[in-house]
């Protein structure tokens, strides 16, 4: 592997930690190449690599695996354990297929319906309120949602305490120290917490709505015929309900485009159809949200003159992907319209990963956070008039996830 660029160092997570989403993009740059050796985990020999065809391979099942790639402080905040995130071939098609199969247009529609529901409840009451901070709000819509929607009872005094451990697991992926452990604390009181009800579904103490994703979670059959073990069962479930969660930050983000880029909002107002599909696209390319992706080399190949060897680790770097002059015009300039003429192409545009929904890894969700984020954008633009005070509203690039920093406070909230 004499060809490819390699960094001179026994271990660059103390870069990593300070340079955030721009680690690989910084290097790429700096080696003038979309592919280079560096070492992290503990020393281990990584593989960092950019670009369009690099996501392409990155998303060849014969050349990578999942089994062995997330590191273990990732399972234990983000993940969970033996989830669909770390299956391959067969195992992983099955497990998939469950996923995709609670993303039909009939479920979609019911999303929809409950999103816009919940903004409205929510919103009378910010009426008579001084200010409120939008990220903190948004989760809890989104918990609300996501518990009605995937079937799982949720009580208001639980509430505020479920979205924070929701968004608490989400928080700590690039953490090191408090917010770490607060990710892992929240994993623990979440598993319980579905647990406990997944158990009282399979024993006939509680209801679980035919074709949601509760019902789907608790009857669903591994390839070998059996009910998925309880604490599988609890992860992937809350695989669905973490992530819609999730979305607070890109509605955020989506506020926050509005007000940065004011002539957007009047777009948004008039053309909310088309306009709202190119707006929500572009807020989820320009912001940083996942920052690189992780897999092992799964037999040896060659690929730009590098030996990838069996199992290496190899990271894809979708925050550069997504900001790569190659292949995005001004890529630092947020402009929704250049979506009109987007290709469509599963390896150029990648926030929520690449690639095949059933026989890869890209996200189960992406669907539903488009929608969800087209709703919900629709609703602050038409729906609310709001001041947006003086705060600090800059997002860290080390900081991962980010956020801006004040999480967007609005003021004088009136419904129209
Ligand atoms: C996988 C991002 C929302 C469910 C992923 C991946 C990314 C991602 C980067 C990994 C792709 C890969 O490994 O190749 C996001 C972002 C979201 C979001 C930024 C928005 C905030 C959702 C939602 C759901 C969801 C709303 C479900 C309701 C999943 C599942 C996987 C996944 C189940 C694992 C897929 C697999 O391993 O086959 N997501 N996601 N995500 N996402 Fe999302």
């Amino acid at each position: 592997n004499d060809k490819i660029p390699k960094e001179r160092t026994l271990d660059s997570s103390l870069a990593l930690l300070s340079e955030g989403y721009l680690f690989i993009p910084n290097r790429c740059k700096k080696f003038q190449s979309n592919i280079f050796q560096t070492r992290l985990l503990g020393g281990q020999k990584v593989i960092c690599i950019s670009g369009e065809e690099a996501a392409r391979i990155f998303y060849d099942r014969e050349k990578f695996k999942r089994k062995g790639a997330a590191p273990k402080r990732i399972q234990e905040s983000l993940f969970g354990k033996n989830g669909v995130q770390t299956l391959d071939g067969k195992e992983h098609q099955h497990r998939k297929r469950m996923f995709m199969s609670l993303m039909t247009p009939e479920r979609l529609k019911i999303l929809i319906k409950l999103t816009v529901e919940q903004w409205e409840l929510a919103a009378r009451k910010w009426e008579n309120t001084k200010e409120i901070v939008l990220f903190d709000e948004a989760r809890e819509i989104m918990c609300r949602v996501a518990c009605l929607w995937a079937g799982v009872p949720l009580k208001e005094k639980e509430v505020t305490q479920r979205a924070t451990d929701l968004s608490d697991m989400i928080d700590a992926f690039g953490a090191v120290g408090p917010r770490y452990w607060k990710g892992r604390q929240a994993r623990n009181r979440s598993d319980k917490w579905i647990g406990d009800i997944i158990r009282q579904v399979r024993s006939d103490k509680m209801d679980a709505p035919v074709d949601t994703a509760l019902y789907t979670m608790a009857w669903y059959r591994d390839l070998d015929g059996k009910l998925l073990n309880l604490q599988i069962a609890t992860v992937e479930l809350l695989n669905i309900v973490r992530p819609i969660v999730a979305i607070a930050r890109y509605i955020t983000f989506g506020a926050l485009a509005l007000h940065d880029y004011p002539e957007t909002r009047k777009k948004l107002q008039d053309h909310s159809q088309h306009y709202g599909q190119l707006f929500v696209q572009e807020v989820r390319r320009f912001y940083p949200f996942g920052p690189f992706l992780g897999a092992r080399v799964r037999q040896d190949f060659i690929w730009e003159d590098c030996h990838f060897t069996k199992g290496t680790m190899v990271l894809l770097d979708i925050y550069g992907i997504n900001h790569s002059p190659d292949l995005w015009e001004d890529p630092d300039n947020f402009l929704p319209e250049r979506f009109n003429d987007w290709k469509g192409s599963p390896f150029d545009f990648v926030p929520q990963g690449g690639g095949d929904y059933i026989k890869g890894h890209r996200c189960a969700g992406e669907w539903i956070t488009i929608e969800v984020m087209k709703t919900s954008l629709a609703f602050l633009t038409q729906k609310l008039a709001y001041d947006v005070p003086k705060q600090d509203l800059s997002i860290s690039m080390v900081r991962m996830p980010a956020i801006p920093k004040s999480r967007f406070v609005m003021r004088g909230i009136k419904v129209k």
